[in-house]
């Protein structure tokens, strides 16, 4: 086989056989084939497409160039969720506690945060003493014991991902279904799970600007999952403005806290309690979703959910007194209030650059290796649709240093457009997914 003769042949618009694809991912990770051979592949699947069998294949290649984490030693259907990146996206810190609470366990490998996303690791970071590397058989363990572990996904995890993904970014190549999806699954399906359930995000803030594109990858996604025997649903959640108040590590952190107590703000409870039913669903605990999301909603009420965020946080070194007292979170040194410039309704906000200027503050990395601050980061007050009076605080800004301050202040007003119309942003939930055809969610 040669690597030529596949580019061709994806070039003329052909199918690959599992055999090819594994030739084409294992050579290039062994480093046999080359990144301009790859490269050019890339860009024949771009104009090309993959057809549904081939696109499992791929995804079972890149899954076998590397680790596949064994979750068999912990009981039970263990069940994963993935976000495709959004603005203030607090949701594993709310539902890993949360889902384990309902006796469902949780096994979660997670990412840091690079470029206008956040990460759940550097989330995690700002309770004290947390750890976020636990040798193989202790995250098994605890999962065992307390139901929840999360920790850091290794580099031995889809190898081929990493190694394509950095190929695509500079070739004009990442904007591809197929390769999005493959992607996504690779890591996912290596990371050991039973069942998966996606939170593919749809607007100004995700990957996926419109419904019909994040359509599109969600059913890919789920055609991939089922094709390698592990249950997959995807739900399209609202992306054209931050998820509930808090962007910024500690800042979410605490917002995770309230959530979990039942409090904090009303679109990241819901998200969480609709991406937990689906996964309690999917786990087996209930047969509908209305009886899983109730169970979730007692738990977020009657402190349980709380209680096992603090045994996971404890279990993983951390003394957990952030829980009880949110004021022991690292806190920033300045505060400074961007308020709206006139009266009108918030017609939209560019989500990316809010999430850009909480990058700018030290909340996220522009570098893989740029080291962030904890306690930096906004409080978004204002949301699309919303009702606004000139002087009104649009977003708080938490800042510990007065130029970064300046700039963050200047992004995030040029972020906001106020109007006299009155706008209709995205449905929280705009779509859910599940055996390859979507299906509205009224
Ligand atoms: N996220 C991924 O993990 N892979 C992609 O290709 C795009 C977004
Ligand atoms: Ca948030």
């Amino acid at each position: 086989m040669r690597a030529y003769d596949l580019i061709l042949k994806k070039r003329q618009g052909g199918s690959h056989s599992l055999e090819e694809l594994k030739f084409l991912i294992d050579g290039y990770v062994a480093g046999d084939i080359a990144d301009y051979q790859m490269a050019a592949w890339s860009m024949a699947v771009f104009f090309r497409g993959m057809e549904e069998q081939e696109l499992a294949w791929l995804t079972q290649a890149m899954v076998e160039s590397g680790q596949q984490v064994d979750l068999s030693g912990i009981q039970g259907i263990k069940v994963d969720k993935h976000s495709t990146g959004g603005v203030g996206d607090t949701t594993t810190l709310v539902l890993a506690p949360l889902v384990a609470s309902a006796g469902v366990p949780v096994a979660k490998m997670s990412g840091r945060g690079l470029g206008h996303t956040g990460g759940t690791l550097d989330k995690l970071e700002s309770f004290q003493g947390f750890k976020t590397q636990l040798p193989a058989q202790h995250f098994i363990d605890q999962v065992n014991s307390i139901k929840v572990a999360v920790i850091g996904q290794t580099e031995k995890i889809a190898p081929a991902d990493g190694l394509l993904y950095g190929l695509r970014d500079v070739t004009a190549t990442v904007d591809s279904v197929p390769l999005i999806a493959s992607s996504v699954m690779s890591k996912k399906l290596a990371s050991g799970a039973d069942a998966l359930v996606l939170d593919v995000k749809v607007g100004n803030g995700a990957f996926m600007k419109q419904k019909d594109q994040a359509l599109e990858l969600a059913r890919e996604m789920v055609k991939i999952g089922e094709n390698l025997g592990r249950r997959t649903v995807a739900l399209l959640t609202a992306m054209d403005r931050p998820l509930g108040c808090a962007v910024g590590n500690a800042l979410e952190a605490r917002e995770a806290v309230e959530v979990l107590s039942g409090e904090g703000p009303d679109d990241l409870r819901q998200l969480c309690l609709e991406l937990g039913a689906n996964m309690l669903v999917l786990a087996g605990q209930h047969e509908d979703l209305d009886a899983a999301r109730q169970q979730l909603a007692n738990n977020l009420d009657n402190g349980s959910a709380l209680a096992k965020l603090k045994e996971m946080v404890t279990a993983q070194g951390g003394s957990g007194r952030e829980i009880d007292d949110p004021g022991l979170f690292p806190a920033a040194k300045l505060r400074h209030s961007v308020m709206a410039a006139e009266s009108g309704w918030v017609e939209s906000v560019e989500t990316t650059d809010i999430g850009l200027a909480a990058q700018l503050l030290g909340a996220g990395r522009s570098r893989k290796d740029d080291i962030i601050d904890l306690a930096v980061g906004l409080l978004v007050k204002a949301k699309p649709g919303q009702r606004v009076e000139k002087g009104q605080t649009l977003v708080e800004i938490h800042a510990n240093d007065q130029q970064k301050l300046e700039e963050a202040a200047a992004m995030v007003g040029a972020a906001y457009h106020i109007g006299q119309e009155q706008p209709q942003p995205l449905p929280l939930i705009c779509g859910r997914v599940s055996h390859g055809d979507g299906s509205p969610v009224p």
